[in-house]
């Protein structure tokens, strides 16, 4: 619910408020955002005469009012906010400060759309716009507030125009700004490398400006564009916390700063650095969609709410609420080595198992023999595969099983036709000699020419068969970041047009092959944000399929995401990655709190292994709905040595309780685990063996089996009685 009245804007979700207000000289300032609560938080602001805190000329009060002492909603920089700005501009004659003021406002049904960029959607959310004005240059600003109240969500983005008669450069354009009146909180972000994202780490804000980001024109492995803040003793279901979301998928920044007074200030955005956008007069920039979520109930109601949002608001077409199929991928099992003949032969060692998809990773095209050549050739390789995808993917559908295909539209190796055709397609600075990922090239998407070229291709082939899932990947950084199609002087644009070109091509895919369950992937992790869950509801969370740092990945992504977006499969032992030797069934209890499926050569599972494998995929397609799309929470952190999460009917007619041990120790000390959120009064079985009532369950907790062995896996499933 909206609510303007004397210039206070008031956003009410079911749970959480969010305030802000005009005052007389048209200063957006921030009021309150938290649990939910009807008043006029404008008592809260407070002033004083700072030293070197400066005011604004021709005020009323004078010395008390300082843009640098109050939480503001929109701040810029220039004209008396030092600290970190979202707004910053160039103007024609050089000067650089920006001072919007408020000028009107609008309620409208529905929640705003962003032409070429993901948001969350909402039927029956609403949408606030207040457009803001600086009186001396012109340029505007657009606030956008999306309220999704049933959700608990909150969105924001920024539309800015130059309403001046002169070129201006914004050279800053974040998309959300979130002022506290308060010292007291700590930052959680999600950071770690290839092959290990999204590790938690939480500290308190400190004075000054802490930042995480990436440059590397993706979200990155390195740090997510989703942070929390939090009180300082909020736990997983206690406190205040929280999240933050940025629905974008290039170079971000997220910055807290706590400031001189004890305020703390989170910006989210598009990263500053390198960035520069020039408006000819009247043009207009669209500064990506932020999500914002608050809970009371600690960080396991925060992550409740985007695990929510994200599957009924983010995620679009008909896959997103369908069950996904069990799959078996290729990679680790061949990698650019086999024939169709093998493919097949694994097929059907997975169809007897009960996989339904089959998906043909990397190695099916060009002259991609090894990861050196081929990219950007997307015609198959006949070698491999006599007579195309078409035979083969009637061969798999004889057995069962649908057939999927990996892409990496957005690259080109220098071995390829593409390349010799069209070497300016790259993402070179002429004159400099190329950096390599991966020994690849980046193709220039900001350019159309280029982007219908690779799509006029994967048309064909994905045309040429009954392919119904597809998997994007995207294996390096971008460097070199400078695009022939752009006008000297306006190089800080490439990243951001390169991210709006991908987009574009990932919306065109979406409306071409509605019926193709796409998943996304970026090395695994690399890419794991809101903006690619707008395409497709699962991503390849990790490159990484070892189990044991799977929990901890997967713990990591689960603050922001859903298991539902979380790619996970079980592979073979010793792992690829990092040569340990995990039981079946844990790898198979890791993979099932994600989008189940298998990553090795079923042919060479032994018997019993193979037994194991068909009972997990029935164990899973049973349980599906619960793991999948039940309340999620995150029971234990695994760096304590106990791995535990839970997943609940919403009705709290059954839960499942996952656990993993650590390393196991000699004459170790007894285990229990403590389920949550449970029916207090109902008496639970559990996994049909013995019952209890859930507050005994909850209170005095599940006794674990002393187990021999390290990393061993087990499900409790506790179903209510006379559910
Ligand atoms: C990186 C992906 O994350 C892997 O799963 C695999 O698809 C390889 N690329 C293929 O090159």
């Amino acid at each position: 619910m909206i609510q303007v009245k004397d210039s206070l804007f008031t956003l009410h979700t079911a749970h959480t408020t969010y305030q802000f207000a005009a005052d007389g000289n048209g200063f957006l300032l921030h009021t309150y955002y938290g649990p939910r609560a009807e008043g006029d938080f404008r008592r809260l602001l407070r002033f004083a005469d700072r030293g070197f805190s400066p005011n604004p000329n021709a005020l009323a009060d004078g010395r008390v009012f300082s843009l640098d002492t109050l939480p503001q909603e929109y701040p810029a920089s220039g004209v008396g906010d030092f600290r970190v700005p979202v707004i910053e501009a160039r103007f024609a004659d050089g000067s650089a400060a920006v001072d919007l003021r408020f000028e009107r406002c609008e309620v409208r049904k529905g929640k705003y759309a962003l032409e070429g960029l993901p948001a969350f959607r909402g039927d029956d959310a609403e949408t606030l716009a207040v457009y803001l004005r600086d009186p001396c240059t012109g340029l505007s600003a657009e606030l956008l507030y999306g309220v999704l109240e049933d959700s608990d969500l909150i969105t924001r983005a920024v539309r800015i125009t130059n309403g001046g008669s002169a070129p201006v450069t914004l050279t800053n354009a974040g998309s959300l700004c979130l002022d506290f009146a308060r010292g007291d909180m700590d930052v959680i972000t999600f950071d770690g490398r290839h092959t290990m994202e999204r590790i938690p780490h939480r500290r308190a804000v400190a004075p000054g400006v802490q930042s995480v980001g990436s440059g590397r024109g993706i979200t990155s492995h390195q740090h997510n564009n989703f942070v929390v803040l939090c009180d300082h003793d909020a736990t997983e279901t206690s406190g205040v916390a929280y999240g933050a979301a940025l629905v974008y998928s290039g170079n971000f920044r997220a910055a807290v700063e706590r400031s001189q007074f004890d305020h703390i200030r989170l910006v989210s955005g598009i990263s500053p650095q390198g960035f520069s956008w020039t408006l000819a007069p009247g043009e207009t920039f669209t500064a990506p969609e932020a999500a914002m979520a608050c809970s009371n109930e600690g960080l396991g109601g925060m992550s409740r709410i985007f695990h929510a949002a994200i599957r009924s608001h983010l995620c679009r077409g008909e896959w997103a609420h369908k069950p996904r199929p069990v799959l078996l991928n290729t990679w680790e099992a061949f990698y650019f080595d086999f024939t169709a003949d093998e493919v097949v032969e694994a097929a059907k060692a997975a169809a007897d198992a009960g996989v339904e998809l089959l998906v043909l990773d990397d190695g099916w095209f060009g002259n991609r023999c090894d990861d050196r050549r081929g990219l950007g050739d997307w015609f198959v390789n006949e070698e491999k595969l006599p007579g195309g995808l078409a035979p083969l993917a009637k061969r798999i559908g004889d057995l069962g099983l649908a057939f999927g295909l990996w892409i990496e539209p957005e690259m080109v190796s220098e071995d390829s036709e593409l390349y010799r055709a069209h070497p300016d397609w790259a993402l070179r600075i002429p004159g400099r000699p190329a950096t390599m990922g991966r020994s690849q090239l980046v193709l220039d998407f900001s350019r159309p020419e280029v982007r219908d070229a690779v799509y006029a291709q994967l048309c064909k082939v994905l045309r040429s068969a009954d392919i119904r899932y597809v998997k994007w990947d995207m294996n390096r950084s971008l460097t070199d970041v400078w695009s022939a199609a752009l006008p000297a002087g306006r190089e800080g644009e490439a990243a951001h047009r390169w991210m709006l070109g991908v987009y574009d091509l990932l919306e065109r895919f979406t409306r071409d092959f509605p019926h193709i369950l796409l998943e996304g992937c970026c090395g695994g992790g690399g890419r794991f944000d809101c903006g690619i869950l707008y395409y497709s509801p699962q991503i390849w969370t990790s490159d990484n399929t070892d189990a044991a740092d799977r929990l901890l990945i997967q713990y990591g992504t689960s603050f922001g995401y859903p298991v539902s977006a979380m790619g996970a499969h079980v592979s073979a032992v010793p792992n690829e990655q990092t040569h340990r030797t995990l039981p079946f069934e844990t790898r198979g209890v890791v993979a099932m709190s994600g989008t189940f499926g298998y990553e090795l050569d079923p042919r060479k599972l032994t018997p019993e292994e193979r037994a194991d494998m068909r009972s997990q995929i029935a164990r899973f397609r049973e349980l599906y709905d619960l793991l999948q799309n039940g309340e999620y929470d995150r029971l234990t952190d695994p760096r304590s040595g106990l791995a535990a999460w839970q997943q609940t009917a919403p009705d709290k007619s059954e839960a499942l309780v996952n656990v993993v041990t650590g390393l196991t120790r000699s004459n170790d000390a007894f285990l229990t685990v403590y389920p949550r959120r449970l029916d207090a009064e109902a008496v639970y079985s559990v996994n049909g063996e013995w019952s209890d009532t859930g507050a005994a369950l909850m209170y005095g907790g599940i006794p674990l089996p002393q187990e021999k062995g390290d990393f061993r896996a087990m499900q409790f499933h506790l179903v209510r009685e006379g559910a």
